[in-house]
C-alpha cells in the first residue's frame, strides 16, 4: 500500500529539533516530505551547538597547501564582489575590510575528525552521496550574494547569527548575474526570511534561490550533497564502456543496398548504428542522427578544413555566384546528410547545417559544384557558412 503523502500545504516549513532528531522528526519522514522537494528549517536541530572549529584554525587551514578556499569581499556601495582563492598566507586576513567579507573552505572534514564527526548525523543518507562540509566564517555583511545550488546541502549555523532568505517560488527566475563569477542571480525575490542561531539548520533542495548574510562575526557549516549531472554520468559511462569494448566490434552491414542518394545517412544506417550502441537504443531518432553525422564526418580524418584568415562577406558571394561561380569542396571535408521533417541537416567534418535536400546531395555527390542558376537566398546563406568555416571555397567559372 503505497504511504499516503501530506499535501503541501499541510506540511510545515518550520519544525523544532532535538537531541534524539536532529530533523525535527524521523528521517523516514523526512525523506518523504522534504528530500529533494522542498527546504526546511530546523529550530534547535543541534541543542547547545558549539561548532568544532575555531575561525582563526579555519583560517589557518585555509592556508593549508592543497585546501580549496575562497575569500569574498563585498563592496556594498558599488555592488561589486572580489573573489580570491586559496592557499593564503596570515598576512592577507590582517588586510580583510572591517565588514562585508566572508572566507570559506571547503572539504574541511577530510582535515579535520570533529568537523568529520559531524557527518554522523547524516548517516540516514548513502554515505556516497555525501560531499563535505564547507565551513564559511564571515563579519558582518559577509555572504557569497543571491544565488541556486545544485545539490541539496544543511546548513548548520555554528557561531553568531546568518540572515538566510530563500525562494520557494518555483517561477522564480535563475538567471546568472554575467559581471560576477559568482552565479549569482540576476533578480532575487525572497519568499521566506530567518534568523538562524547556533544549532539551527536550514535543509534546502537543489535548486531553491538563497541568500545568507553575516549578521556580526558569523560560521555556518554546510554539509552539501553530491549529483552527478546526467552529463557527467553518460561521459563517464561511454569511457567505461569504451574502454572495455573489443575493437573487432564495429558498425557493420552486411545488408547494404545500392546507395540511392550520395551522402545520405538513411533509417537502414540509424538503424545499424543503434544495433552498434544496444545502450543507447532509446535516443530519439533526430538526436542519434545528430550525432552521428557529426561523428562519423569527423572520424579518422587526419586533417580538417579551417575557416579562411578573412570572412567573405554574403554580398561578395552573391557577386561571385551571380557571375557564375560555383563550389569546390574542401579535399579533407567529409559531407554526410540526413533527412529531416522539411529540409536535410547537411553535415560537414563534424560541423550541422540546416541545408534543402538537392543541395546536401549535391554537396554529397561532387567535388566541383557548378550552378545553372544563381542559387537561392536559403542556399546562399548555407553557401556562406561553408565558405567562412572553410568547408568549400569559390571557383571562378562563367554558368554555361
Ligand atoms: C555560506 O556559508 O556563506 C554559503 C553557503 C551557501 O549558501 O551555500
Ligand atoms: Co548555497
Amino acid at each position: 500500500m503505497a504511504i499516503p503523502t501530506p499535501s503541501r500545504k499541510a506540511l510545515p516549513l518550520e519544525v523544532r529539533g532535538s537531541a534524539s532528531q536532529p530533523l525535527g522528526m524521523s528521517a523516514t519522514q523526512f525523506l518523504r516530505d522534504y528530500w529533494q522537494k522542498r527546504p526546511l528549517l530546523i529550530r534547535n536541530a543541534f541543542p547547545d551547538f558549539v561548532a568544532p572549529i575555531e575561525p582563526d584554525d579555519l583560517a589557518g587551514l585555509a592556508c593549508e597547501e592543497g585546501v580549496l578556499a575562497r575569500l569574498i569581499v563585498h563592496d556594498e556601495k558599488r555592488d561589486r564582489w572580489t573573489v580570491k582563492t586559496g592557499p593564503f598566507d596570515e598576512a592577507q586576513f590582517g588586510k580583510t575590510p572591517k565588514r562585508d567579507w566572508t572566507l570559506l573552505v571547503q572539504d574541511v572534514d577530510k582535515w579535520d575528525p570533529d568537523v568529520a564527526a559531524l557527518l554522523d548525523t547524516f548517516a540516514f543518507l548513502p554515505s556516497w552521496r555525501v560531499d563535505d562540509v564547507m565551513i564559511s566564517y564571515a563579519e558582518d555583511g559577509g555572504g557569497v550574494g543571491a544565488h541556486v545550488d545544485q545539490y541539496d546541502v544543511f546548513l548548520l549555523q555554528g557561531l553568531g547569527q546568518r540572515h538566510w532568505a530563500i525562494s520557494d517560488d518555483p517561477d522564480a527566475p535563475l538567471d546568472f548575474r554575467d559581471d560576477v563569477e559568482l552565479k549569482q542571480l540576476k533578480t532575487f525575490e525572497p519568499t521566506h526570511e530567518w534568523l538562524l542561531e547556533p544549532g539551527d539548520m536550514l535543509y534546502l533542495p537543489p535548486g531553491v534561490p538563497h541568500d545568507g548574510v553575516a549578521v556580526g562575526n558569523c560560521m555556518t557549516l554546510s554539509v552539501g550533497m553530491r549529483a552527478p549531472s546526467q552529463a557527467e554520468l553518460t561521459g563517464d559511462l561511454a569511457d567505461f564502456l569504451a574502454e572495455r569494448m573489443p575493437d573487432e566490434l564495429r558498425y557493420t552491414d552486411p545488408d547494404l543496398a545500392p546507395a540511392k542518394r550520395a551522402g545520405e545517412i538513411d533509417a537502414a544506417a540509424l538503424n545499424r548504428v543503434r544495433q552498434a550502441l544496444p545502450f543507447a537504443a532509446a535516443l530519439d531518432r533526430d538526436l542519434l542522427a545528430d550525432w552521428f553525422g557529426r561523428f562519423i564526418t569527423r572520424y579518422r580524418s587526419a586533417q580538417e578544413p579551417v575557416a579562411p584568415p578573412k570572412p567573405t562577406t554574403l554580398a561578395a558571394l552573391e557577386k561571385a555566384l551571380d557571375g557564375g561561380a560555383g563550389v569546390t569542396r574542401h579535399p579533407y571535408a567529409r559531407v554526410a546528410w540526413v533527412r529531416g521533417r522539411k529540409d536535410a541537416t547537411l553535415f560537414v567534418s563534424g560541423h550541422a547545417y540546416a541545408c534543402p535536400v538537392d543541395l546536401a546531395e549535391r554537396l554529397a555527390a561532387e567535388r566541383d559544384v557548378a550552378f545553372e542558376h544563381p542559387p537561392g537566398a536559403v542556399e546562399k546563406a548555407l553557401l556562406l557558412a561553408l565558405v567562412n568555416d572553410g568547408m568549400v571555397a569559390v571557383r571562378k567559372g562563367r554558368r554555361r
